[in-house]
């Protein structure tokens, strides 16, 4: 992975801290894409510490605004002219509904159109790189969706539940990278995603509710290390080269829900997708 450049997303905390470090570790070119400047500097000076690898930089994104990731990829493009891994890894859910500055559900918005539009908009990047691997953190919440509600994205014919949001946004990952996956068969750019397993990290804690209960939920989750295990297989073992369209269960090939198997519902998700994010069908 020496001087392989590779972009992590949400690389300020958790999962993403933990990859961000074990890629700079293996001395590999990184981007840290974080949403906040100061918790972006905090890790980025600590991973640099760690590692005394110079090659790592820090780019501001917030995925919960499309103008942000356009912003973004524009000044991405400036500074590098190819990208060999993508990790989608950002993620967060909300107690209650709230519509991002785009009018859409920020659920759905960060942890599927952030994953969708940034990965669209890289792919020119990807496409220069003969590495061109795209991982996406998704989870086994993905289990629990019982029904596919695509059109219904904003919550607005349903009671929002915060877990059902999460669950939905997280099979949504495994669609896309299915979807992403067959389109991007003959470019040499795979698309793979994955359950970490249950980590330690501190997702959903800006609630105090949340916060308050957090020690028993998160009663026997495994280390952010052991979390960032399967993001690190999947970007840079050479055992899975070339292999495109997988899902991952904490290290272990596994089928997701049935229901992201549907190639119809993921062209439907896709057309929302690229209404929603307004992007040009041809990118792929
Ligand atoms: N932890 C688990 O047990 C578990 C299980 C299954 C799947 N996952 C998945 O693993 C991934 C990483 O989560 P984690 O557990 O490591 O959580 P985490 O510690 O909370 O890290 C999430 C990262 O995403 C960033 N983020 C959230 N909203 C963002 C936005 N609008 N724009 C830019 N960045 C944003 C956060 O930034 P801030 O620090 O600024 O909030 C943080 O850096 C997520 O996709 C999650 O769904 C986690």
């Amino acid at each position: 992975m020496k001087d392989k450049i590779v972009l992590v997303t949400g690389a300020n905390a958790g999962i993403g801290k933990e990859t961000a470090f074990r890629l700079a570790e293996m001395g590999s070119h990184v981007i840290l894409v974080c949403r906040n400047e100061k918790k972006g500097i905090k890790a980025l000076d600590e991973i640099k510490e760690k590692t005394s690898n110079e090659n790592l930089d820090l780019m501001i994104c917030d995925f919960a605004s499309l103008k942000s990731i356009k912003d973004f990829v524009k000044n991405f493009k400036k500074k590098y002219k190819k990208l060999d891994v993508l990790i989608n890894n950002h993620g967060s859910f909300s107690i209650r509904k709230i519509l991002t500055e785009d009018g859409i559900e920020s659920t759905f918005a960060v942890n599927h159109l952030g994953y969708f539009s940034l990965t669209l908009q890289l792919l020119d990047l990807l496409k220069a790189s003969s590495y061109s691997r795209i991982v996406n953190v998704a989870s086994s919440s993905n289990y629990s969706v019982k029904s596919l509600n695509i059109d219904d994205y904003n919550w607005e014919k349903r009671r929002y539940k915060l877990m059902d949001a999460y669950a939905e946004s997280k099979i949504y990952n495994i669609m896309f990278t299915f979807m992403l996956s067959e389109k991007l068969k003959g470019t040499g750019i795979t698309a793979n995603c994955l359950h970490p397993g249950y980590v330690k990290t501190n997702i959903g804690l800006n609630n105090f509710l949340l916060r308050l209960i957090a020690p028993l939920v998160k009663m026997g989750a495994i280390s952010t290390e052991e979390g960032a295990k399967t993001s690190l297989y999947l970007a840079t073992s050479e055992e899975i080269e070339g292999v495109t369209g997988v899902y991952y269960h904490r290290m272990k090939l596994r089928e997701p829900n049935s229901l992201a198997l549907d190639q119809k519902a993921q062209q439907k998700l896709w057309d929302v997708s690229l209404e929603l994010t307004g992007l040009a069908k041809d990118l792929v």
